[in-house]
């Protein structure tokens, strides 16, 4: 058996991506190890949306340096968006790099690795750049990577990511998404269907529909409302998620596809990214504030009890404390579950690099970023006290961060699950409980969490012994 180590960064479509290369290994002998020192192969698959994302790749290759020297046989390689971006500069700074595999060329991850070990070098695979050839070309460049599922490599078998896109079309000034990921590509709806049976098949309760722009999916007459439809029919999945949303696609079909269908979650990330007209525009975001706030109430008109989180990138070029105070606006105004904050990170090749210099200086980001973070805080605190003594149904997902610490002998143990609106639950159980949907009675919470026990009249008298 070859061992292999592999360490992911970045978004759920790499969580995916370095599943199923993960699989693809273990057919050819691969398992998996979590120590760099006794791996064979040594996998990082990398994210290039932030500056400080890549940083760390190249100092955690630098740590490897001497490892290969002392095993020169150890191969050592670099997938995903940073690989495509970065393509041979990655064997120019890490010389003793094997392997460099953009995400439009996972697929040949295998093939390469035994190149590799046959001894015929380094082995470079990336996709077309946006401006190297025909759309046709640059598409079929980059492929999407969806081999058969293997379940026993996720994380947990009850839930699992299915991609339904790849790529983006978007152009966001400060995204270097486009161009790492290439042009939007919807998979058929057959394809995606036939992959959820099979997942449902195997037991999975839950599936999370990636893409970059995942309401902007079309296969021909098919959109992502038509899709839930057909998906909600399987057999034995329970909820069905979509991630992520971009603002200008949140069509009333597909509100409506989400109140009418039971399995839906109840649940939307639509990044906003700004609150600040000028800075839309300069984002090249495509809708001004007062679209946004019109797509909000539409969401509020369809989905009244539904959590909303956003994205927003504090300290873009150009950004005023006045620009500022109008994110802040739009967070209070709009009392999101959740907003993910980030500062402002340019990134060669992007419109944004080109065209405004990055001048907002990075104590001022800082302080907007924590600034924003309060503001946010202080309404998800608030926002979570009325579920205080509220029965919620709990998909549960597995042992929380205390329980994964605990005797795993124990049959007792700390879980944590979410609502049907995407509240995290933690709560007192049994390892038996995982993967069902429970009613959990709230009895404490926090800005992001909510503390529970088992509503024990619902799970059966086997149960009794249980938290409580
Ligand atoms: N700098 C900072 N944040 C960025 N994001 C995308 N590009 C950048 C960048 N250059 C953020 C956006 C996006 C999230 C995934 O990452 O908010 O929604
Ligand atoms: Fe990047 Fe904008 Fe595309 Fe999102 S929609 S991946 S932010 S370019």
């Amino acid at each position: 058996m070859k061992k292999l180590y592999i360490e992911t960064v970045g978004c759920q479509m790499n969580v995916l991506d370095s599943e199923l290369v993960v699989a693809s290994l273990r057919k050819r002998g691969y398992e998996l190890t979590d120590s760099t020192c006794d791996a064979d192969t040594i996998l990082f698959n990398t994210c290039s949306v932030r500056q400080h994302a890549e940083d760390k790749i190249y100092s955690a290759l630098g740590r490897l340096k001497n490892a290969k020297q002392s095993d020169p046989h150890k191969i050592i390689g670099v997938l995903g968006c940073m690989a495509q971006k970065d393509q041979r500069l990655i064997f120019q700074r890490a010389p003793y790099v094997d392997l460099v595999v953009g995400p439009g060329q996972l697929h040949q991850v295998p093939q390469l690795i035994e190149q590799i070990a046959a001894g015929r070098g380094p082995q470079l695979e990336v996709s077309l750049g946006r401006a190297d050839g025909s759309r046709a070309a640059i598409e079929r460049s980059h492929e999407s990577f969806d081999p058969l599922r293997d379940p026993s490599m996720r994380p947990t078998p009850y839930q699992a990511y299915v991609r339904i896109m790849i790529g983006c079309d978007k152009f966001c000034t400060y995204c270097i998404v486009p161009s790492v990921r290439g042009p939007e590509q919807s998979r058929p709806p057959q394809e995606i269907l036939a992959e959820s049976r099979q997942l449902a098949g195997e037991g999975c309760k839950e599936i999370i529909l990636l893409g970059q722009t995942v309401n902007s999916y079309r296969h021909g007459q098919s959109r992502l409302s038509d899709l839930l439809y057909q998906l909600h029919d399987i057999e034995g999945l329970e909820r069905i998620k979509f991630v992520t949303n971009y603002p200008k696609d949140m069509t009333d079909d597909l509100l409506g596809a989400v109140r009418d269908l039971p399995k839906c979650t109840k649940y939307l990330h639509v990044p906003a990214q700004s609150g600040s007209n000028r800075m839309l525009e300069r984002m090249k975001r495509g809708y001004t504030v007062e679209d946004y706030r019109e797509m909000m109430a539409r969401i509020r008109h369809w989905l009244p009890n539904a959590a909303v989180t956003s994205d927003f990138i504090v300290g873009f070029c150009g950004e005023t404390d006045k620009d500022f105070e109008l994110t802040c606006e739009l967070v209070r105004e709009q009392r999101f579950k959740n907003s993910f904050i980030f500062k402002y990170s340019e990134r060669p090749g992007t419109k944004g690099a080109e065209r405004y210099p990055d001048d907002v200086p990075e104590p001022v980001k800082k302080n907007r970023n924590n600034d924003l973070l309060e503001i946010q805080n202080a309404i998800s605190e608030e926002d979570n006290q009325p579920f205080l003594g509220r029965d919620v149904e709990v998909l549960v997902e597995g042992p929380s961060k205390t329980g994964a610490k605990q005797d795993a002998a124990d049959p007792q143990v700390q879980l944590t699950g979410r609502t049907l609106c995407d509240r995290i639950v933690v709560f007192e159980g049994n390892r038996r409980q995982i993967g069902q949907v429970l009613p959990i009675t709230v009895y404490d919470a926090n800005a992001h969490t909510l503390f529970g026990h088992v509503v024990t009249q619902h799970a059966g008298p086997e149960l009794f012994t249980l938290g409580a």
